[in-house]
């Protein structure tokens, strides 16, 4: 039995990790490679730290419009699944690459299972809002994190193939953040000490893409009292230097090239606070039980602010200087909403059901 996993990029590769080990234990895995993202930092580091085997098909189809990399991506794609013939089609979270996967598996009538799906934000402006859609339509087998993941389906109408496993990126951070602990030297580099610093990452469309918002949030993070340490996404490099924001961010602010997912826990899990947009560091935060500032209007990671873990402020400057200064984790609830680390292992029993 093979299956053929496909991603491209970094959040595809932190899920996939925990699962590959499983798959292998049982299956043949093929690893399909977009390469939606390339950089070092974004892409080969997550392959070394968290040992990804090496993919076994490199599509190389790199940055574009949406349409063009995806339908790119879903020709390179059909063209593997074609030749390799896979029993079963893995997709992950939410990127073009999932989405293409989805499509280029769905058309050739080879199974296909989902990993991290159910997830809605109700915004059909964001674009892993219709990746997620379209491919959780396109599923046989529905991996959901969370309770809601499975309601949100059953409210589509898709109640076959769904399954609550808990969520893999639970998995993922059980895994390393001891070692991570171990060999991370990344607070001395950064001449920082636990919970005497803010981490924050953006890279979300809505923020980077409009120059109003993504003023609003330099304009916050420059008036932080404080240390902040900045992991730059190339995407937002490029927006900042675009809209002239660039000098006065990193005159205020540790603007550093994104890091290894090692050194992003010890990151993590020291910060005082994290401000973010991503959908992955939201839950990190809140499995290290740092309280979390989010710089969108919806999450689909809703669980976490009923929690009281974290906030959404949009990028309203006063709202993210209120929150840097006030947000308390209310009534400190922790209810463990993801799962216990052991998704990949329920993922693994239900397809040894579904495939032998
Ligand atoms: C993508 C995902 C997003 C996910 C994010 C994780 C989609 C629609 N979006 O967004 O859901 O949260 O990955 O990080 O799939 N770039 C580089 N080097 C790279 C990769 C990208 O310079 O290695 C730059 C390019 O200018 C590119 C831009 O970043 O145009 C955006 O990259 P892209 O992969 O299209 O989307 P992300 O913003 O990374
Ligand atoms: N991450 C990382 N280094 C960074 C920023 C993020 O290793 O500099 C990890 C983070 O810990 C999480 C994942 O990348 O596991 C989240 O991916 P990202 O924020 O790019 O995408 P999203 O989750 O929003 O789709």
């Amino acid at each position: 039995m093979k299956i053929a996993s496909v991603v491209g990029a970094r959040p595809n590769f932190i899920k996939l990790a925990p699962l590959s080990k499983e798959i292998r234990k049982h299956f043949d895995e093929i690893i399909i490679h977009t390469g939606q993202h390339y950089d070092y930092e974004m892409d080969r580091v997550f392959f070394e730290q968290l040992r990804i085997p090496e993919p076994d098909y490199h599509l190389g189809v790199g940055s574009g419009t949406h349409g063009y990399q995806t339908g790119e991506m879903v020709k390179r794609i059909e063209k593997v699944l074609m030749d390799e013939k896979p029993d079963l089609v893995i997709v992950y979270g939410d990127t073009n690459t999932t989405l293409a996967g989805a499509l280029a598996s769905v058309k050739l009538h080879i199974p296909l299972a989902h990993v991290e799906a159910g997830l809605r934000c109700y915004d059909k402006r964001i674009p892993e809002e219709i990746n997620r859609v379209l491919t959780d339509h396109c599923s046989d087998l529905l991996f959901c994190p969370t309770e809601r993941a499975v309601e949100n389906l059953k409210k589509e109408g898709i109640t076959e193939g769904v399954y609550l496993t808990g969520d893999v990126m639970v998995d993922a951070v059980k895994q390393n953040i001891t070692i991570a602990e171990r060999v991370s030297t990344v607070l001395n580099d950064l001449n920082v000490k636990p919970k005497d610093y803010y981490l924050v990452t953006v890279h979300r469309a809505e923020n980077t893409d409009n120059m109003n918002r993504l003023r609003n949030i330099v304009d916050a993070l420059c008036e932080v009292n404080g240390n902040v340490i900045f992991p730059c996404h190339p995407r937002t490099e490029k927006a900042l230097k675009k809209f002239g924001l660039w000098d006065k961010l990193k005159r205020n602010v540790n603007v550093i090239k994104p890091v290894g997912y090692l050194d992003m826990l010890v990151l993590e899990k020291n910060a005082k606070k994290i401000i973010t947009d991503s959908g992955g560091v939201q839950k990190e935060a809140y499995i290290f039980k740092v309280p979390c500032i989010t710089l969108r209007d919806r999450t689909e990671w809703i669980e976490t602010v009923e929690d009281g873990w974290n906030i959404l402020v949009g990028a309203n400057k006063d709202m993210i200087i209120n929150a840097i200064d006030d947000f308390k984790p209310k009534g400190k609830t922790y209810t463990h909403k993801f799962g216990d680390g052991k998704a990949s292992e329920k993922i693994m029993k239900i397809l040894l059901k579904a495939l032998l």
